[in-house]
């Protein structure tokens, strides 16, 4: 939330059965993409299916200050004036992120390689989140960034001669493998980054998609600078983050019957839809196809009994953003659900499990935290309360879920940024059934 506004709470009760066919807006990881590859692609793309968050939002606006042209033919579409890899201009003023960890990382590598200078600030959120990991491989490629001890804001100096390095991450990231990749176009021969375990892979498949050759081996991939990008047209999907809270309400409110259509289904952000559907979940897959490259489907979901399950540490990257929702349906499920390796959660937009096992422990939960996940034991149902999401998007959405399976009506707070990656979450959530409505 920028400062003036007012903050607002939510007001959430047990509702009946959630039913419907709705289509979340598009995905978030690959709208920013889109916009900077098409920002330094030679020539026009056009953008259709992109969210209209205001992370996304803050990732154009940037561009705009470097001087691409972007404009809104209609909502959720963007035209892009490509400038070419070496056509950005030198901002008159800092960059601001907002929200977005993903806008911030993958823009420091790719300012790590201009010509000028440029400063990356954000949001109380996003000036307390980790950017060493950004900071030491682009330093190794030559790239000179100051920080406050790591934390933003980034003042990257830029016109520094790049080159080219091997780096192996310590922490699964798409976003610092990204940042890399993007630097990478800009530096002295081949840069390859190579993941602990894979991580979502759109940087590659779009970059390749605009032309660059990308080499992928085995968890590798590697690009060589002076590349040249061309603008092209993209159809981005519905986000399966943002399909997530729903596939949960749906599983946990008895009656319901829901349908999500044209969902992103890259086999990297499926460890969500894998781990529900071990705990019993009654979800279809149908009208599986490719939109421009991209796996997608419609997915249909009735209530069902969960039961806890232990999810693999392999898993983890593959449903990082989706465990505050499978916290609330462990919360609910019958036994006992086990997560590990996932400290990553503690410096996401919050620290998420704290933040999760906090309200929901006041929902009636059983949660004992871990420093790397949590063990939840399973109750049959929770009790209204009064919880704070702690300004994170996702935790808001989650605990909004958690309400419709408590008795009593619960008051969410501090859940502004949910439009970061989900506008409209309020309007589709009560069109299909959500009883939530929203108070200052
Ligand atoms: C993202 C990668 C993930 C994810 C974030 C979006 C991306 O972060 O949590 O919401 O678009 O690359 P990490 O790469 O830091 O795990």
């Amino acid at each position: 939330m920028t400062s003036g506004q007012t903050a607002h709470d939510w007001l959430v009760a047990a509702g009946s059965a959630l039913r419907g066919s709705i289509r979340v807006p598009g995905d978030k990881s690959i709208s920013h993409r889109a916009i900077i590859l098409a920002s330094i692609a030679e020539g026009p793309s056009h953008l259709s299916g992109f969210l209209e968050g205001e992370d996304t939002r803050a990732t154009a606006a940037a561009f705009q200050a470097m001087g691409v042209s972007i404009r809104a033919p209609a909502a959720d579409q963007r035209r892009v004036l490509g400038v070419g890899l070496h056509g950005l201009c030198a901002p008159s003023q800092p960059l601001n992120c907002g929200n977005a960890g993903t806008a911030m990382r993958l823009l420091s590598g790719l300012l790590a390689g201009q010509a000028f200078a440029s400063v990356l600030t954000g949001d109380d959120s996003l000036r307390a989140r980790p950017m060493h990991r950004v900071i030491a491989p682009l330093a190794q490629m030559g790239a000179v960034i100051g920080s406050q001890q790591g934390l933003p804001p980034l003042q990257i100096e830029g016109g520094r001669p790049l080159r080219g390095i091997d780096y192996r991450l310590p922490v699964a990231s798409a976003q610092v493998k990204s940042a890399i990749l993007l630097a990478g176009l800009y530096a002295e021969g081949a840069t390859t980054v190579c993941e602990p375990q894979p991580t979502r892979d759109y940087t590659e498949s779009m970059l390749t998609a605009f032309g660059v050759p990308v080499q992928r081996q085995g968890n590798a991939a590697s690009v060589s600078g002076g590349a040249h990008l061309s603008g092209r047209r993209l159809q981005i999907p519905a986000d399966f983050s943002s399909a997530a809270f729903f596939l949960v309400a749906a599983s946990l409110v008895p009656g319901s019957d829901l349908r999500l259509t044209g969902v992103g289904l890259n086999r990297r952000r499926l460890g969500l839809l894998t781990t529900l559907i071990e705990m019993g979940a009654d979800i279809e897959i149908s009208q599986q196809g490719l939109l421009d490259g991209e796996p997608v489907g419609d997915l249909r979901v009735r209530s069902a009994a969960l039961r806890g399950v232990a999810v693999p540490l392999a898993r983890v990257p593959d449903m990082i953003d989706e465990f505050p929702i499978l916290f609330v349906a462990a919360a609910l499920a019958d036994g006992e659900t086990l997560i590990e390796g996932a400290a990553e959660l503690r410096v996401k937009e919050s620290d998420r499990i704290g933040v999760m096992a906090r309200a929901l422990t006041r929902m009636g939960a059983e949660i004992e935290q871990r420093p790397d996940g949590v063990r939840i034991t399973g109750v049959p149902a929770l009790r209204a309360a009064e919880v704070d999401a702690a300004t994170d998007h996702r935790c808001a959405m989650s605990l909004a879920v958690a309400a419709l399976r408590a008795s009593g009506r619960s008051r969410i707070r501090q859940i502004d940024n949910v439009a970061t990656s989900f506008p409209g979450f309020e309007t589709l959530a009560t069109g299909v059934g959500f009883d939530l409505t929203r108070n200052s």
